[in-house]
């Protein structure tokens, strides 16, 4: 299985801080907040990972994070979004890269507790098709949204609903098959001129492929002031906790 980590786009919700560099370079306690979600993929036993990134501040991810030897790895994939296209055309950056294999994307800002493995393995045994990770928050408006029917199964994802259909996020791990490249080449831009991840997930929930597990433990984003200072005190607290402080 292929590992990707998008951490592309402007970061304007986070401004002044990102003015000079990209997001995911932001501390998050005591590293930057792309060691995160790379020590998920890590530890879920992926080895060959690609960072998408972009903009003015693309060649200070190789200057921190060179070949992955910090996390045991011998060899990083790199690359590199023009523009800001969203979250489905940075994932389409990585098409070659993943040739036929099995893929989980993380979204560079996305922080959790909890080992992602179980739900690696198990997407591992289901071998196509899609899983996404839901988590139960009490602000679902600021995310993608999960429909649910009467027998668990997901209708549909909402992005960012003004009135949300449950309160179940769908989180930045998504775990896909090779045909995710040919949903996202189906894709138009969305009202903000993107191609939208939530569409390429409702792709998937129309073809009756889409699985998907609820996290026990917290998860949190980090690309706002006041996510990134809730992600800073989780992080902070789970380090504390387990004596760990590097
Ligand atoms: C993105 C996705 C959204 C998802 C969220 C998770 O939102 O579009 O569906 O719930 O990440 O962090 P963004 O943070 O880009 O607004």
């Amino acid at each position: 299985m292929k590992g990707i980590i998008l951490a592309g786009g402007l970061g304007t919700r986070l401004r002044p801080l990102t003015n000079v560099t990209n997001k995911h370079l932001l501390p998050v306690y005591n590293k930057p907040m792309i060691y995160y979600p790379l020590g998920t993929l890590v530890e879920a036993g992926i080895r060959e990972i690609m960072v998408v990134t972009g903009g003015n501040n693309a060649g200070d991810f190789l200057r921190l994070l060179r070949n992955g030897k910090e996390f045991g790895l011998s060899h990083l994939h790199y690359a590199y979004q023009e523009g800001e296209g969203g979250i489905a055309q940075a994932l389409s950056l990585a098409e070659s890269f993943v040739d036929d294999d099995l893929l989980c994307v993380v979204l560079g800002d996305n922080i959790i507790e909890d080992s992602i493995r179980p739900y690696v393995e198990r997407f591992k045994e289901q071998g196509r098709g899609a899983k996404i990770l839901l988590k139960e928050v009490p602000d679902p408006q600021r995310f993608g949204v999960a429909e649910l029917g009467p027998n668990g199964n997901v209708l549909r994802i909402i992005e960012k609903p003004a009135v949300p259909p449950s309160s179940y996020a769908v989180t930045g791990f998504y775990m896909y098959d090779s045909r995710v490249f040919e949903i996202i080449h189906t894709l138009k831009p969305s009202k903000r001129g993107e191609l939208e991840i939530t569409d390429v997930n409702n792709g998937y929930i129309e073809s009756g492929s889409m699985t998907y597990d609820i996290l026990p433990g917290w998860w949190t984003d980090a690309g706002t002031i006041e996510s990134l200072l809730r992600a800073t005190n989780l992080v902070a607290r789970k380090c504390r906790g387990s004596g760990i402080e590097d």
